[in-house]
């Protein structure tokens, strides 16, 4: 029943052993910035359990501005880039495929001083009481942003990392200067959605420019915000057609839509989902995501869990998926928090075993499953 899971895919120069992807899932637990032998474990032995290919949590580049939340890990300076690249072996010798999320948190740093004492960058200046906590970004500024963005996507290649995902989702950086609520800007980085979408565009290209056409780009963006769970990013097809053309256009090759329900339509008139449009639309590779595996969507924000007690969900069976899967509506599948509880998801899928699935509760959150 759930055989199409089960099948191989080519991207880019990776051969995925199966559709399942890890979604970045945030688990700040890399003091310093640097992932220990626990993090190691944590993404090895999903790998050991047959996840296709892995994003990890979001990693933050090397712009002062970047990490919103304590404990992130880091993706520069040698002794993170030592940790990430054991990380990498680790899956590569479970047979598994990697890719590392790149996270620029914008303003959203504001929210977290206790980060350091960098100020937060965003589109645009952010003043509360009388002090700016963001500071708009000048065109120097954005050039820094970018060389970031492009040597961490180098270096994710030179580390042996099969794919990096630019985090354009979520009410981020890029997502901030996409939206035009966030983006107020009037010069060639703000306006209309091609000139929101520069910031973005731009750090694809430049990221091209230094990896092999093979090397797969993905880009994940989301119908919602971190703040506001209603937030859209495209109002219609139309506006999805040409989002999605930019992109693809400056050498995107994967796109992952964000959703809390795979399955929810994105539009009106219209039950597909925003994967299934994505991939009708953009003719490249859709991942599509939320709630698989479990009864309820995630309701979190940047990482830190709101309410515990709400947390717990239970598990959902796949036949809607595989419904999905078997028409051809997506290519790929991502799987957050159940295989945040259960690293043996995909084995115990595969076999039809899914009594044993562990569902989830507070624990995945506190501890590293391992
Ligand atoms: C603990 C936790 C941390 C997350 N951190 C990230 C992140 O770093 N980057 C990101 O793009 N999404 C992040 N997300 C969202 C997930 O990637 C995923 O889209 C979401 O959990 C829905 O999938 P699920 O229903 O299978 O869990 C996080 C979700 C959770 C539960």
């Amino acid at each position: 029943m759930t055989a199409r899971l089960f099948e191989p895919l080519r991207l880019g120069a990776a051969t995925l052993r199966n559709r399942v992807v890890m979604a970045p899932m945030t688990r700040r637990r890399s003091p310093g910035g640097v992932p220990g032998d626990n993090m190691v474990e944590y993404y090895a032995r999903r790998a050991a359990s047959e996840v296709g290919l892995i994003i990890t949590e979001g990693v933050s580049i090397q712009h002062e501005g970047s990490a919103g939340y304590a404990n992130v890990p880091d993706f520069f300076g040698s002794e993170a880039l030592r940790a990430w690249e054991r990380i990498a072996r680790a899956v590569h010798r479970e047979g598994g495929h990697v890719a590392v999320q790149l996270w620029h948190v914008g303003n959203a740093r504001r929210a977290n001083p206790a980060v350091g004492p960098a100020p937060g960058y965003g589109p645009c200046e952010i003043v509360q009481d009388g002090k700016t906590v963001v500071l708009g970004m000048d065109h120097a500024e954005i050039a820094k942003v970018q060389q970031a963005y492009t040597e961490a996507a180098r270096l994710a290649r030179e580390l042996g990392f099969d794919a990096v995902e630019l985090h354009g989702a979520h009410g981020y950086l890029l997502d901030q200067f996409m939206r035009e609520e966030t983006n107020r800007r009037e010069d060639d980085y703000g306006g209309d959605m091609p000139s929101r979408m520069r910031l973005a565009v731009e750090t694809v290209l430049q990221i091209r420019a230094v990896v092999p056409r093979d090397f797969p780009l993905i880009f994940r963006f989301s119908q919602w915000k971190s703040d506001n769970y209603e937030a859209k990013i495209v109002d219609s097809p139309q506006e999805l057609r040409d989002f999605t053309g930019h992109l693809v256009h400056a050498g995107v090759d994967c796109l992952h839509p964000s959703t809390r329900r795979f399955w929810a339509a994105a539009f009106d008139g219209s039950d597909k989902s925003l994967a299934q449009w994505t991939r009708e639309l953009s003719g490249v590779p859709v991942i599509a995501v939320g709630s698989v595996g479990l009864d309820k969507a995630h309701a979190l924000t940047g990482g830190k869990q709101r309410d515990m007690s709400q947390v717990s969900a239970n598990v959902a069976d796949l036949s809607l998926l595989m419904q999905k899967m078997e028409e051809g509506a997506f290519d790929l599948v991502a799987v957050g928090r159940a295989l945040m509880a259960d690293p043996q998801w995909v084995i115990k899928v595969k076999a039809g075993r899914f009594s044993e699935i562990t569902p989830l509760t507070a624990r995945a959150y506190d501890e590293l499953v391992v």
